[in-house]
């Protein structure tokens, strides 16, 4: 049986730790939908198209052969999208402590709504625990060297959006 697990996530933008825990993810599943979602209590500067099309770039790089990767939009509940993928668990970073809450009561929350998906966490590896998308739209704004944190292909985008607004 295939095995098929998601992860959710802002992505504004996708960061080096957000990829490494895509690429950690392929150990454990079989296929991986990336879930680009609309935190509510957040706004994101990127659109979807931008966001989806620098995960799509970032994913090319990690060259990971026939691992199957799909990314799509989550417009509901995340559980629903689950379900609706055929997943059987979710798959979440955790950084440091201060995540840990936040994690603690969505997983508790999505376990409520549909207590046949597990949710999965994958300790941040320790060069990444510190990055977070908002320190680097922040780092960036302010000119700061964001290379070591995301992407070449993200920094262009970001710098495009830097200067159209
Ligand atoms: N390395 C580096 N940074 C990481 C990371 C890692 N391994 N894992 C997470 N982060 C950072 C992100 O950069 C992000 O930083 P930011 O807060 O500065 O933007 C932060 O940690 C977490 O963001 P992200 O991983 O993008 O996820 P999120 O917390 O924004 O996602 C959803 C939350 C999408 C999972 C949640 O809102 C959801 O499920 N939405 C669907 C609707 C729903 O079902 N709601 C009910 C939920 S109970």
């Amino acid at each position: 049986m295939t095995k098929i697990g998601v992860y959710p996530g802002t992505f504004d933008p996708m960061t080096n730790g957000h990829l490494n825990i895509i690429q950690r993810s392929l150990k454990i599943v079989d296929k991986l939908i990336i879930g680009v979602a609309d935190n509510l209590n957040k706004k994101p500067i990127l659109t979807f198209e931008e966001r989806k099309d620098i995960i799509v770039k970032d994913i090319d790089l990690l060259n990971l052969g026939i691992k199957e990767i799909e990314i799509h939009s989550v417009t509901g509940l995340l559980t629903e999208f689950a379900k609706k993928h055929k997943a059987i668990c979710i798959i979440r970073g955790l950084r440091a402590v201060s995540d840990f809450e936040y994690e603690f009561k969505m997983t508790g929350m999505n376990y409520q709504l549909n207590p046949e998906i597990e949710t999965v966490f994958l300790m941040s590896s320790d060069n990444n625990s510190f990055i977070s998308s908002s320190l680097v739209k922040e780092v960036h704004k302010l000119g700061g060297d964001v290379s070591k944190f995301v992407s070449q292909n993200t920094i262009k985008v970001l710098n495009k959006k830097n200067s159209s607004s």
